[in-house]
């Protein structure tokens, strides 16, 4: 996948290290926005730290390990997704996911991991798919529900984050699930 289209003017890429500047740019300017949920939006403050996390993301992709995309929106980075794991052994992947808030609100991120899913599950032979978040995050709950995941329970207290020990609901989508809910 070079890119994919999202919608008429929304597409994923894969979020090379080629893309830092960028990234850390975008980083930069929605870091309030992103911080609260996403320890990385703290701790990458330049272009080469940002450079060189997207580095240990494409080691992981050629592992088959792991992999990051980025979604553009009229040529403007505006957010991007994640495979945070993806354990062909185990057969299991988790997706991760943000916005700048004025992307939001549009389903792209609901496009995007339904896009990562269709590969994991019916190409990669991937057979539960996770989404992991805090219990006040409303809108990433509703995403994971949108796209017809379970709640499998709570990790207690399992995300320190912010000086607070944070309680993390995994919730999940087996292949059975999405080849049923692809043929309703
Ligand atoms: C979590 C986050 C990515 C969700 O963004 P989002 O825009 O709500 O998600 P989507 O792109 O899937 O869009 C869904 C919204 O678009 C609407 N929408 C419009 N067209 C749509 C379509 N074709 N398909 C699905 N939804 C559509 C939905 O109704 C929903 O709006 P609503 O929340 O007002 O009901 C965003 O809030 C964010 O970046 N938060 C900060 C970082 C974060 O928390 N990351 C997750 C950590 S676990």
């Amino acid at each position: 996948m070079l890119t994919h289209p999202l919608t008429d003017t929304a597409e994923m890429r894969a979020l090379e290290p080629a893309y830092a500047a960028q990234f850390a740019a975008f980083i930069e300017q929605h870091r309030a926005h992103l911080a609260p949920w996403l320890p990385w939006a703290t701790a990458l403050i330049d272009e080469p730290q940002t450079r060189a996390w997207l580095q240990r993301y494409a080691d992981d992709a050629a592992r088959d390990a792991g992999r990051i995309y980025g979604i553009w929106l009229d040529g403007e980075l505006v957010g991007g997704t994640l495979f945070r794991t993806f354990d062909v052994r185990f057969s299991t992947a988790e997706i991760g996911v943000w916005l700048a808030p004025h992307a939001q609100g549009q389903g792209l991120i609901t496009r995007a991991a339904t896009r990562m899913i269709a590969w994991a599950v019916e190409e990669r032979g991937i057979n539960r798919v996770e989404w992991r978040t805090v219990p006040g995050n409303a809108p990433s709950i509703a995403c994971a529900k949108r796209l017809g995941m379970t709640l499998d329970g709570v990790l207690r207290e399992a995300f320190p984050h912010q000086g607070v020990h944070h309680d993390v609901r995994v919730y999940s989508l087996l292949a059975a699930e999405w080849r049923d809910r692809s043929h309703r």
